[in-house]
């Protein structure tokens, strides 16, 4: 989903779901406060910490519930959304000065889904660490609240590069796309490669291998870093600068100008591709780890909770 153009997610729909998890928040806060006998200490198995388990796991399949939605083709979402856009609701919908798409009752928006999941998905760090009673061990029940405390984490993390990476891809853009500047570089690499034929040796060689060797992609982790030490371009740049003082007879200070103007331009636009790749890449890893532990996590809870029952 493009978040990109969607800056206000957090604040979707007049924070109705900001309000909904701080009001979650709060009675959570004042049950445990209030309710929880002070004769014994609090842990999940009293009422009010079966309550907030309960409640915590709904929360879980909720938020599960958007990954479902997610996938579902956006022509089922769109013919349901128009199936319940009845005259009935598009008036009460007018009175409320707000669109059916943004209401529970008439069906909910795609966004409104994502701005309730990370609502809820915050919340949940205060429900079900006031279901535990604080009580961890060593054992599947805080395996269970671990990871759901690093899916959440992870959850946070993919927030911040969706509503901050587009906004970097698109400066280093600029005009173009990723492919474009893959093949101005490849030009430049081109240009370079003809103008270093009037030098020495050791120039072309520079060149050479700045093409050859200068990786924009390559592993995970490169992605992710985008920085490749050393890198042959940079490398090229600099000894370039050194070179010119020693290339000095007839024409070669001109041709190692040219070829020096070459090469910089080459990796201003290599480190703006290295950007878009690192931006795209981070954008989608968290996913890998948002994703898998979240099944892990659920896993995890059914043995929590099935357990719990057994024992009851
Ligand atoms: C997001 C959902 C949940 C999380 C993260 C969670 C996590 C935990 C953790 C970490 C403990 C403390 C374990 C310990 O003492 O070492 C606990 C205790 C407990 N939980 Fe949950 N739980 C969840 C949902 C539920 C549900 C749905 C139920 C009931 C059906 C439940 C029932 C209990 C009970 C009875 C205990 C006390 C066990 C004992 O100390 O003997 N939990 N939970
Ligand atoms: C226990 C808590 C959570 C669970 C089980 C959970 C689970 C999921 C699942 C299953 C998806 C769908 C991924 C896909 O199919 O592509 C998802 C997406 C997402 N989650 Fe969570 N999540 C949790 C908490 C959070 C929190 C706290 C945040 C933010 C603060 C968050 C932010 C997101 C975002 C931004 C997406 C991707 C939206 C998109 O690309 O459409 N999640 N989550």
């Amino acid at each position: 989903m493009d978040l990109a153009h969607r800056p206000n997610i957090l604040r979707y729909n007049h924070d109705r779901y900001v309000r909904l998890g701080l009001w979650l928040v709060l009675l959570a806060v004042a049950g445990y406060v209030l309710f929880e006998p002070a004769a014994t200490e609090p842990y999940g198995g009293t009422p009010v910490g079966y309550v907030l388990g309960i409640l915590s796991l709904l929360i879980v399949l909720l938020l599960f519930w958007y990954g479902i939605y997610k996938r579902c083709p956006t022509s089922d979402r769109d013919r349901r959304f128009e199936e319940r856009r009845t005259p009935e609701a598009q008036g009460k919908a007018d009175r409320r000065n707000k669109s059916p798409a943004q209401s529970w009752r008439y069906g909910q928006t795609l966004q409104g889904w994502l701005a309730l999941h990370i609502n809820l998905g915050a919340a949940l760090i205060v429900l079900a660490t006031l279901h535990t009673g604080f009580e961890f061990g060593w054992n599947v029940h805080t395996l269970g609240y671990g990871l759901m405390l690093v899916v959440i984490a992870s959850g946070f993390y993919g927030l911040y590069a969706y509503l901050n990476y587009p906004r970097r891809i698109t400066d280093n853009l600029q005009e173009d796309t990723l492919e474009g500047l893959l093949l101005k570089i490849d030009e430049l690499d081109e240009m370079a490669r003809v103008k270093a034929l009037y030098l020495a040796d050791e120039v072309n060689e520079l060149v050479l291998n700045a093409r050859q060797e200068t990786v924009i992609g390559g592993s995970l982790m490169q992605q992710l870093n985008w920085k490749q030490a050393p890198c042959p371009t940079r490398i090229a740049v600099r000894q370039l600068q050194k070179l010119g003082k020693k290339y000095i007879a007839d024409d070669q200070p001109k041709y190692m100008r040219d070829l020096y103007s070459l090469m910089l331009r080459k990796q201003r636009l290599v480190e703006r591709a290295r950007n878009v790749v690192k931006c795209k890449s981070r954008m989608d890893a968290w996913l890998y780890l948002h994703v898998p532990l979240s099944a892990a996590m659920l896993a995890a809870l059914s043995v929590h909770v099935l357990s719990v029952l057994f024992y009851w």
